[in-house]
Parts: structure tokens; C-alpha cells; sequence
């Protein structure tokens, strides 16, 4: 059988051929291209058939070896990796290695990169300035987008894009810099000094000192925090081709430095519907308040009212294997820092939703922030530093996609096409004969 599509224009009773492509799973990700639809036309002066597709519900913008998700068999896997061996095993230095460079690193290569971003994690001092710039309740997640944004001034060879040496030595920067700026921004809005990068600590155990260093000398995080974070890390360093990373390569595809691509995308991330959903889900726990009343929220769920923060995903109609792990993780973390009573509340919200008819057959199911903002909250994070937590480790995948985009011989500058469906041609009318 040809690996063909035949498809009959009834317009015309022309018939053509198409060719179907594969990934990796023939099962997962055959397709045809959409420019060979072009050349089914009803006439001579037809444009030729486009794919209408909003949202791009079911068109594949690239091809990718960096992410593999199964949504309908709730698989997440790093360039082949899955996800719980990652979460288990790894820490989110290698993992960000992983997805960078396509394989684990050997023990001399992380020593290198680890040092390498270790040492990249100060900012320019004027970056201080840019941050008292921002009022002194400046969400921290918009501080972030700017002050992301104004990076690219101060490393103008960023703008060569097509030497990967530059390339490379503006990705160390962005992954060692990101906690810097958001504990920065953190530190603003508290009104707390900024605490400076300790180098003798680990990824994570330096963003907890940055984030709540007072009078210590040094300061200690604690082992169990520091693991859980670099396991929470780990689960958002990527997620294919998301609304933030579309962001990034869609910016990216211009030639843009990667500095305001990242801006870029961690605005796209910024959304409720996206990263902001997990302090919106924190929002939402402490709204219903305590688990008598989830019956009655359930139901004006149901009647439309408002949507379950999350809960469900565009991509996964299974369970979402990293709220799996976050569920398992979070007993570790109240351990140390007492229980988080909204833990109640969210543990019961779960299990009348995923009983419920509504939720069943729409396959909705908890998502990555339905567990990882009742941990940050037990942590000491803010509500608003959540999407903030999610950009850190993120910025390691929007990368990874960004240089897969710029190294595609296929790729172009990123131009949708649209189906207009405005006025036809007229004519200009001056404004004293437009009437009432
Ligand atoms: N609560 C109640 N109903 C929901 C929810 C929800 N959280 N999510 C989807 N539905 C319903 C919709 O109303 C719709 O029902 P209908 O067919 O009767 O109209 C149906 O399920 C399908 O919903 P869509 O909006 O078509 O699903 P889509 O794939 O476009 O949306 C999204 C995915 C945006 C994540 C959505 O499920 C949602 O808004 N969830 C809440 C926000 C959230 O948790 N976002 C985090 C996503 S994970 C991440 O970004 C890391």
C-alpha cells in the first residue's frame, strides 16, 4: 500500500496524490504537508486549499527529536528519556544539558557545564537598577519579562544568531541568569536587599538563597526543598511545542536575539491559561475555602461559570505524568515545612472531579499545576513568584527549541496564513457624509 492520500476535489473531479510523512512512531505523527494542498485549486485564478486550523489543534508547526508526549497514554519523555527515570535520577543541570545537546553528558561534560553556568549567574549592576525602575508591587513575572527583554542590550553580539559559539555562550547566560533575575524581582517586591549568587551552591540550592537569604553568613538550604525543586525544575524544563515555546520559535524565526525571544516567551508563559494557572489554582483552593464546599463549586463549574484550575490539557487526556510525581512528592516537602491545608482541599477537589460525569467524559484530568502551587505556597513562594518558578527551569527547553528551529534547513520566518472573512472592496467616505 503507497504511503499516499488521495483526496477527490468534487469542485472539479480533479484527483491528487499526497505523500504522508512520518515521525519516529508511524502510529504517532504521520501527516501531509499543508503547502500540498496548495495545488488543488476550483480555477485558474484559486489561490489553492489552506488547512484552517485555530489554535493549531491538529497542525504540526516543525519537526522536533526534543520532546515526545503521548497525551492519551500520559507519556512525557527528554529527548527519549522518560520523565519519572529524570525526576528520580537526574538533576536539573544535566537534564537542561540533556535537552540542549540532545544526550546525557559524561561526568567531565557536566563539571564543565555546571561550572559554566554556575559562573554566569551574576548580573550586570545596572540590571539592579532596572529593577527598582519597577513599583514596589510590580508582579514579579512582568519584572521578569522586562528585565529578560533588557538583557539583550547588554550583550549586543547576541544578535548573531547563525554562530553557534555565540549562540552557546548567550544559552549559559540565560540559564544562569534566570533565577538571579527572579529572585531580583522577588527581592524588590519584598523589599528585601538582593542576595548575590553563591557559587559554592547547587542550581536550586542557589535560587533558594537568592530567594530567602536574611542575616546568615552563609546561607543552607535545606536538602529535602533543594531535591524537590530541582525535581520540579526537572518537570518544567520542557513540553514540546506549548503556547510559550510556539512563542519562542515564532519570535525566534525572525532572527530576534534569544534574549527578547525568551522575554517573549515567558509573556506567552505569563497567561493564566498557561503557567499562570498554577497560581491561579492556589487562588482557587483558598477560594473554595474548605472541602464542605467543593460540592457546591463543582457544580457551577459544571454549569459553566468558571473553568477547574488545573485541570485538564490540550495535549494529555490521561493523567499528566508530572502531577503524578508532584502528588507523590508533596508529603516529603510538608515533612519539613508543616502540612499545607490546602492539600485537603485539592486531594478531595480531585477525587469528586475525576468520579464526576463532566470531567470523564471530556477527559479532563489534573494537570502539572494542580499540585506544584500548594508546594511552592508550603515552600515559602509567593502565589505570584509560581509562574516565575515555571520560566527558570523552562528557559532551558525554549532554547533547546530555538536553536532546533534555527538549524531546520525547512524552517522560514514563521507567517501564518488566514481566511478573511471581512468587508469586500469600498470606498472611502469623507466624514461629513457618514451621516448620524
Ligand atoms: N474546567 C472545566 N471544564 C473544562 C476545563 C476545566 N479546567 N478545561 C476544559 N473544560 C471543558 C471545556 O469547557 C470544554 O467543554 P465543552 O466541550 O462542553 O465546551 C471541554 O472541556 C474542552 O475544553 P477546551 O477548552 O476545548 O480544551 P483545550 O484543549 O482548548 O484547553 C486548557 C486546554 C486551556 C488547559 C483548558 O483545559 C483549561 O482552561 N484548563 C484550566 C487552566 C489550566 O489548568 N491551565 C494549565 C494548562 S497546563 C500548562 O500550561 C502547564
Amino acid at each position: 500500500m503507497p504511503d499516499t492520500l488521495t483526496i477527490i476535489d468534487n469542485r472539479t473531479g480533479k484527483q491528487y496524490e499526497l505523500p504522508i510523512g512520518y515521525g519516529v512512531y508511524p502510529e504517532y505523527g504521520s501527516f501531509i504537508r499543508g503547502a500540498d494542498l496548495r495545488q488543488i485549486k476550483a480555477g485558474p485564478d484559486d489561490f489553492g486549499l489552506l488547512s484552517y486550523d485555530p489554535a493549531y489543534m491538529n497542525t504540526a508547526s516543525c519537526k522536533s527529536s526534543i520532546t515526545f508526549i503521548d497525551g492519551d497514554r500520559g507519556i512525557l519523555r527528554y529527548r527519549g528519556y522518560p520523565i519519572e527515570e529524570l525526576a528520580e535520577r537526574s538533576n536539573f543541570l544535566e537534564v537542561a544539558y540533556l535537552l540542549l545537546r540532545g544526550e546525557l553528558p559524561t561526568a567531565q561534560q557536566l563539571e564543565r557545564w555546571t561550572w559554566e553556568v554556575t559562573h554566569h549567574t551574576f548580573v550586570h549592576e545596572s540590571i539592579k537598577k532596572f529593577m527598582d525602575g519597577f513599583h514596589y508591587d510590580a508582579h514579579p513575572m512582568g519584572a521578569l519579562v522586562g528585565t529578560v527583554a533588557a538583557l539583550s542590550t547588554f550583550y549586543p553580539e547576541a544578535r548573531n544568531i547563525s554562530d553557534p559559539e555565540i549562540r552557546a555562550r548567550q544559552i549559559v547566560r540565560l540559564v544562569a541568569k534566570m533565577p538571579t533575575i527572579a529572585a531580583f524581582a522577588y527581592r524588590h517586591r519584598v523589599g528585601m536587599p538582593y542576595a548575590y549568587p553563591d557559587n559554592d551552591l547547587s542550581f536550586a540550592g542557589n535560587f533558594l538563597n537568592m530567594m530567602f537569604k536574611t542575616t546568615e553568613l552563609k546561607y543552607q538550604p535545606n536538602p529535602v526543598l533543594e531535591r524537590v525543586l530541582n525535581v520540579l525544575f526537572i518537570l518544567h524544563a520542557d513540553h514540546e511545542q506549548n503556547c510559550s515555546t510556539s512563542a519562542m520559535r515564532n519570535v525566534g524565526s525572525s532572527h530576534a536575539d534569544p534574549y527578547v525571544c525568551v522575554a517573549a516567551a515567558a509573556a506567552a508563559l505569563y497567561g493564566p491559561l498557561h503557567g499562570g494557572a498554577n497560581e491561579q489554582v492556589l487562588r482557587m483552593l483558598q477560594e473554595i475555602g474548605s472541602v464542605d464546599r467543593i460540592p457546591e463549586y463543582v457544580r457551577r463549574v459544571k454549569a459553566g461559570e468558571f473553568r477547574l484550575m488545573g485541570f485538564g490539557h490540550r495535549v494529555y487526556k490521561n493523567y499528566d505524568p508530572r502531577a503524578r510525581i508532584l502528588r507523590e512528592l508533596a508529603p516529603q516537602v510538608f515533612e519539613v515545612t508543616g502540612r499545607n491545608p490546602l492539600l485537603d482541599i485539592a486531594v478531595e477537589l480531585e477525587r469528586i472531579a475525576l468520579e464526576d460525569d463532566y470531567f470523564i467524559s471530556r477527559k479532563l484530568y489534573p494537570n502539572v499545576d494542580f499540585y506544584s502551587g500548594i508546594i511552592y505556597q508550603a515552600m515559602g513562594f509567593p502565589v505570584d513568584m509560581f509562574p516565575v518558578l515555571f520560566a527558570i527551569p523552562r528557559v532551558a527547553g525554549w532554547l533547546a527549541q530555538w536553536e532546533e528551529m534555527l538549524e531546520d534547513s525547512e524552517q522560514r520566518i514563521a507567517r501564518p496564513r488566514q481566511v478573511y472573512t471581512g468587508a469586500d472592496e469600498r470606498h472611502y467616505v469623507p466624514l461629513e457624509e457618514r451621516g448620524a
